[in-house]
């Protein structure tokens, strides 16, 4: 009997969990500290009503025998899909229903999907990078390469020709650096997949927070079609952290090595998914409905705010940050040339907020630091307080 030998070369803990455990250890050492926490990416605000409402109606529909259901469909019941598809044609993109896939979340979906591809493929992350890409590669024994995100080219890294990837990890508005592309940068992304033979996998779980004229889907760029699958969650949209349910789109036009990718992820997931509980796919449909849109945007705009309050005051502070426009998300450059832990343990010990160390994303994220904008307002405002007061000079 063996086990999996490429567990051994990953990092001991997941990032998140790491921190979990050193904020868990500083409040058992300070029983009496208030800690305010805004490090992972995990929404404070409840679910909107009428997606409550929705996910109740379900359950009912599963207590009487003329509306119980079983199993639902591998790909997602088709009232969801068609509302995901007009959802994108809200904002001027075509996604036909039958090439979504609903899921539990872009978090397994994004982890999962090399299951399709082989060991022997080379993966291209960006660097800062959310931590799922590489350790799911790692995990399958594959070959990681980075391009890399700086302050240079404003934390958003660009493909560079003389490197060969065979897959290519994107997320934009990215996590955790809050950078968002452009449609000229993602238009020399997929020139780039298309011409290397690769395949995107685009990361969209944060495109309902873009304000600025941005792309909220790969396939609002040209050629995207033929070589991207695309993932989306709503966990960040609509506050389903842990109700759970996300989606992937495989244009049914996509195909490598001989193969048709939209007919191969259906084969896997008809093998290792049963599907999302039809409560939780009656309370995301209500998510896409015209009222759930009215009611996840005030949601959005409370976080949006707390960005801004968050942002303004590292202007203040004259910090150095990417983000908080168009993403939850906040980088930040630490001070005083600070280690990205160092700069983690001096604001859990001197201020009581957490906050995620840059490193734990990568090499390029040492020296900076990301902050979220998820929590609660007071908590927002507390911790800005605290972290100015023990930044001034
Ligand atoms: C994060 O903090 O980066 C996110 O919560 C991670 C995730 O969505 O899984």
């Amino acid at each position: 009997m063996k086990t999996n030998k490429n567990f051994n070369n990953l990092v001991p803990n997941y990032l998140f969990a790491e921190i979990a455990k050193r904020t868990n250890n500083f409040l058992k050492e300070n029983p009496d500290k208030s800690v305010i926490k805004l490090g992972i990416g995990d929404v404070t605000l409840p679910l909107a009503p009428i997606v409550v409402e929705a996910m109740k109606k379900g359950a009912d529909d599963l207590a009487k025998k003329e509306s119980f259901k079983g199993y639902p469909d591998y790909e997602g019941y088709e009232f969801l899909r068609q509302a995901i598809s007009d959802y994108y044609k809200s904002f001027g993109v075509d996604v036909p229903a039958d090439e979504v896939f609903v899921s539990d979340g872009a978090k397994s979906d994004c982890g999962n999907i090399g299951d399709i591809f082989s060991a022997d493929n080379t993966v291209l992350v960006t660097d800062p990078v959310y931590p799922v890409y590489v350790d799911s590669n790692i995990m399958a024994g594959r070959k990681i390469i980075y391009a890399a995100s700086n302050q240079k080219n404003g934390f958003a890294a660009m493909p560079d020709e003389n490197v060969k990837a065979d897959i290519i990890y994107l997320c934009s508005p990215n996590n955790p650096t809050g950078s968002a592309y452009t449609y000229d940068q993602l238009k020399e992304w997929v020139d780039y997949a298309n011409k290397n033979n690769a395949i995107i996998l685009y990361d969209a779980a944060y495109e309902a927070f873009i304000t600025e004229d941005l792309p909220r889907s790969i396939y609002a760029i040209e050629g995207a079609k033929s070589c991207a699958i695309e993932f989306c969650s709503l966990s960040k949209t609509a506050g389903f952290t842990g109700t759970r349910c996300g989606y992937t789109i495989i244009p049914k036009q996509l195909e490598r090595d001989g193969e048709n990718l939209y007919a191969l992820w259906y084969r896997r997931q008809a093998t290792k998914f049963n599907g999302v509980s039809w409560p939780v796919q009656c309370a995301a449909a209500a998510v896409f409905s015209q009222e759930g849109q009215k009611q996840i945007k005030e949601n959005i705009a409370y976080y949006q705010e707390n960005a801004k309050i968050i942002s303004s005051a590292l202007d203040e502070l004259g910090i150095y940050y990417t983000g908080g426009k168009n993403s939850p998300y906040i980088w930040l450059k630490c001070p005083d040339n600070m280690g990205s832990w160092e700069f983690f343990d001096f604001l859990l010990n001197e201020a009581n907020v957490v906050g995620t160390p840059g490193e734990g994303f990568g090499k390029n994220g040492e020296g900076y630091f990301r902050l979220t904008s998820f929590g609660d307002r007071e908590n927002t405002i507390e911790a800005v307080r605290r972290i100015k007061e023990l930044l001034k000079k």
